[in-house]
């Protein structure tokens, strides 16, 4: 074995022997009022597909390359799970090359402290019910927004021949054979329809999903299984037909570009008054996005069919109202960071959160800010200020600290946001990002 492979093993230990708080307890992000941002700014591989794909390498025997991969912490965790399970990884962190080899698998059991580490484990039972026709797992974690239940998961997979058993805090899955079915989603779940078509491909006969999800990081997927081997269409409106294969073969795949961070760039800049570049962002990823942005009078251009998205912020914006859904409607994601822009509009916002029902802690911490909003239900009323204040505010999810931070950026005066492992969760040195557009934001002990 040569010296960089050994090198390499050491982040291997280093990963799996990583405390769940990545010690973040007295850490803050300090962000001082920094107006104008400007330049161009790159995005990394988008988390919430990069998740998935490493799960769907269990699918495969043998080791596969994932390229453009953020070193954020949700990421870290996924590596220890999988390493939990036998798989083999090294993460060239520099390079943001993820190899994953999966040829000495070993265990179908996801123990229940990485499990709770984020709700995106439980994509692991579709590839280990098709490959193993086991899999155990715990309760997942993850962001407090919401009930978040697993009930679609499991109720279909039961359709497809899997028992489930509670066993303490052990959900028990077998199969003696899955079994194709179709499947009708009474709601276009992201992870359930992800976790019935990485089970489906390895399945045989045809399976039918349904009002699947579409967004851009589910179609990453489609597009990873593909190469793998497996035979996948998507029919109008909504539904994907799977017909299953014996086995997958290991790849080579660029991650996605990350749809969320290029939002919370594109709003650093229209919160700011600034004019950001961001280079290789999919407009096709964003369009209610950057038409609600247009509709505030930001100036946005777009490269025809090329990726690459600028913002040159109006200085006199308008609010606008939106209500989340699923894509290509307004992402739940981006709600928080939009708000924060809305804060500061003329004129006043209404903003329906209809994804999740516990998605709208933020508001409390924007108000210690100084932001005129009412928040009913899941519907909130905001009428743009002048002025935000500087403040302590608590990131209590991953997209909240993105809104508290942008809004940070205009506020008078610092605002300090504890909840740093929130921010590192979904995101790999975003404020590195903020801070060569000319932002103020540094990671301090609290
Ligand atoms: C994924 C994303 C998350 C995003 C969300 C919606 C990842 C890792 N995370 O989460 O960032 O905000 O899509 O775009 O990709 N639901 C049930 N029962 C279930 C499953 C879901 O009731 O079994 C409900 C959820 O509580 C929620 C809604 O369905 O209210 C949408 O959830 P879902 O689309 O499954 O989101 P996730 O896959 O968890």
């Amino acid at each position: 074995m040569n010296s960089s492979l050994l090198e390499k093993d050491k982040i291997k230990t280093t990963l799996v022997d990583q405390p769940q708080s990545f010690g973040y307890e007295d850490t803050v992000l300090y962000v001082e009022q920094s107006l104008n941002l400007t330049g161009t700014a790159h995005l990394y591989g988008a988390k919430n597909a990069v998740l998935v794909i490493m799960a769907s390498l269990l699918l495969t025997d043998g080791q596969s390359i994932l390229n453009n991969v953020p070193a954020s912490d949700d990421v870290l965790h996924m590596i220890a799970l999988l390493q939990s399970l036998g798989a083999r990884i090294n993460f060239d962190r520099i390079n943001h090359q993820l190899m994953v080899d999966t040829s000495r698998l070993s265990s179908f059991q996801v123990c229940a402290s990485i499990m709770k580490r984020m709700r995106a484990s439980v994509l692991v039972m579709g590839p280990l019910l098709a490959r193993f026709k086991q899999a155990d797992i715990a309760s997942p974690g993850g962001c407090v927004i919401g009930l978040r239940p697993i009930d679609l998961h499991i109720n279909n997979f039961a359709k497809m021949g899997v028992e489930v058993v509670h066993d303490n805090e052990y959900l028990k899955c077998t199969t003696i054979e899955l079994q194709a079915k179709t499947i009708v989603l009474e709601y276009p779940s992201v992870g359930t329809t992800e976790n019935i078509m990485m089970a489906a491909v390895l399945t045989k006969g045809t399976t039918t999903i349904i009002n699947a999800a579409l967004e851009p990081e589910v179609l990453d997927l489609i597009d990873v299984l593909k190469k793998m081997g497996a035979y996948i269409s998507i029919k109008a409106p909504a539904t994907i037909e799977i017909c299953g294969v014996k086995e997958l073969k290991p790849i080579e795949h660029e991650i996605v570009a990350d749809r969320l961070e290029a939002g919370a760039l594109l709003i650093s800049a229209a919160i700011t008054g600034g004019s950001v570049m961001v280079d290789n962002a999919r407009a096709d990823h964003l369009d209610v996005v950057l038409l609600k942005l247009d509709e505030m009078g930001h100036d946005i251009t777009t490269q025809h069919g090329k990726p690459g998205i600028h913002l040159t912020a109006n200085k006199y914006p308008k609010a606008v109202s939106f209500k989340t859904g699923p894509y290509p409607s307004f992402p739940t994601d981006l709600q928080a960071p939009m708000m924060a822009l809305q804060t500061v509009a003329e004129g006043t916002s209404e903003i329906h959160e209809t994804v999740f029902e516990n998605r709208l802690v933020h508001v409390r911490e924007l108000q210690k800010m100084g932001a005129q909003i009412e928040k009913s239900g899941d519907k909130v009323i905001v009428k743009g200020i002048d002025k935000l204040y500087g403040t302590q505010v608590i990131a209590t999810d991953i997209r909240a600290s993105a809104a508290l931070v942008l809004a940070g950026l205009v506020a008078e005066g610092s605002t300090i946001v504890t909840g740093l492992h929130h921010w590192r969760r979904g995101y790999d040195a975003l404020e590195k990002k903020l801070v060569a557009l000319g932002a103020h934001v540094t990671v301090r002990n609290g």
